[in-house]
């Protein structure tokens, strides 16, 4: 039997019950919320209390406590008069991952209002908020008013994540950054959870990535998280649809800004490559089917389908950019957008037929950030221009010589050190290689 905590009266209670495996209540967890946002709980107790959580976990209830905490630590949208279905959508960070760009647009295409609130890039990861300013002219630090007004107008708006919303987790994400404890699946579970809470969409879908490329690496931790968010989300009374995916290697073929958002409108323009496109579909027939859109996948695939190939997905992203103010040529003028001086090709070592036996996403985000296309702190300025374009993904057949990747780059520095980061990338068999499954795991 687990002993639960009683009333606390001190912060050291609660760290030294959390420390031996013990439960906390409601009111704990509201005290340690309430500590944090009025600044009694100084933050050494807090990193303490944290790496406490990192070692003996949180039951779902009082993860569940702990994100409702959170959810009221800040102001709460509410979006219910704009409709009785408005989605929302969260990848848990990756590589290349510009799913937003194309998932936004399509599903307000089909009619189901979108309001996002996006992230910047930070440490390997990138960003939807950053590959938007690419863009030129678009106003991604839009208020919480105008975010309100344009869903109600046009039925989507992609905002920077405001402080505003669930500050708790700001403060508590800080120190989680610098004391080692973000890689705990109650402490993510709730930190995701109550941003998305607060944000005030009716319908979450969660892709939760797992690989090398994510912060989850295996796929046993992925499921156990996208199944903590579900189970919370049912508790709070908020549907929650989660999809495990690979982030093993990148999504797609660009990694960088420019390319990702010129990767994104090929895909609306049904030119995308396969696992990006099989993504949005995957994920937009849920919620089609969720929103009484579709009676089942398939025909909210043909849905989607049919929205892309008629052109429609692609008018009603020129309608969201020109909303906030960018400008709607970059959908047929790409130079248009930041642009790196040069371009070279990155080559397949040695001679002879060979297959692509891994390709570490990770790494390939660092090749890019070596050329600045990363932030290794919060603020510090990004190259949009610069960027690597996988001409193989794992699995495929290519010889030596042939091209891996096209860099994308401003000096001849910056291509040393990205080429040299790419070599460590992909890991080449002379024997056949499977291609990988992306979607592996649906949870609701
Ligand atoms: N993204 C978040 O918003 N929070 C986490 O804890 C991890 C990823």
């Amino acid at each position: 039997m687990v002993a639960v905590t009683t009333k606390p009266v001190r912060m050291i209670d609660l760290i030294l019950a959390k420390r031996t495996g013990a439960h906390h209540t409601k009111s704990d967890i509201g005290f340690l919320v309430d500590g944090i946002m009025d600044g009694s709980i100084p933050d050494y107790q807090l990193a303490a209390w944290l790496m406490a959580v990192c070692w003996q976990g949180m039951t779902l209830e009082e993860t569940a406590w702990l994100t409702d905490a959170m959810r009221h630590s800040g102001q709460i949208l509410d979006l219910s008069a704009i409709g009785p279905v408005i989605g929302d959508k969260h990848s848990t960070g990756g590589v290349g991952d510009k799913t937003t760009l194309v998932f936004v647009p399509l599903l307000a295409a089909a009619g189901i209002p979108m309001a996002k609130l996006s992230g910047r890039g930070l440490g390997h990861t990138g960003g939807t908020i950053d590959k938007l300013e690419a863009i030129p002219g678009f106003q991604v630090d839009i208020s919480i008013e105008q975010f309100i007004k344009q869903v109600k107008e046009i039925g989507m708006a992609i905002g920077g994540q405001t402080a505003e919303l669930a500050p708790a987790d700001g403060k508590i994400y800080a120190l989680r950054d610098v004391t080692g404890t973000v890689e705990s699946i109650p402490l993510i579970c709730a930190s995701v959870m109550s941003k998305k809470l607060a944000a005030g969409a009716n319908f979450i879908i969660l892709d939760v990535k797992c690989g090398r490329g994510a912060f989850m690496e295996t796929e046993e931790k992925a499921i156990e998280l996208a199944q903590a968010m579900a189970e919370v989300g049912r508790i709070l009374k908020r549907p929650v649809t989660a999809v495990v995916t690979d982030m093993e290697q990148p999504l797609g073929r660009a990694v960088g800004h420019t390319v990702e958002v010129i990767e994104a409108i090929e895909t609306l323009k049904g030119n995308g490559p396969d696992d990006l496109t099989e993504l949005c579909l995957e994920l937009g027939s849920l919620a089609l089917v969720h929103a009484g859109k579709a009676k089942d996948n398939s025909e909210a695939r043909t849905k989607l389908q049919d929205l892309i190939s008629s052109g429609k997905a692609l008018s009603t992203f020129a309608t969201l950019i020109k909303a906030q103010g960018g400008d709607d040529k970059v959908l047929t003028d790409y130079s248009l957008m930041p642009t790196a001086k040069h371009t070279k090709p990155f080559v397949v070592p040695g001679t002879g037929k060979k297959w692509l036996e891994h390709l570490d996403g990770k790494k390939v985000a660092e090749a890019c950030k070596l050329m600045g296309a990363g932030r290794t702190k919060k603020g510090d300025p990004v190259n949009l221009a610069v960027g690597v374009v996988l001409q193989i993904k794992t699995g495929d057949e290519t010889s030596g010589g042939a091209t891996a990747a096209i860099v994308h780059y401003d000096t001849e520095e910056q291509f040393e050190a990205a080429s040299k980061k790419l070599v460590e990338a992909f890991t080449f068999s002379d024997k056949f290689v499977a291609k990988p499954k992306l979607i592996k795991a649906s949870i609701s």
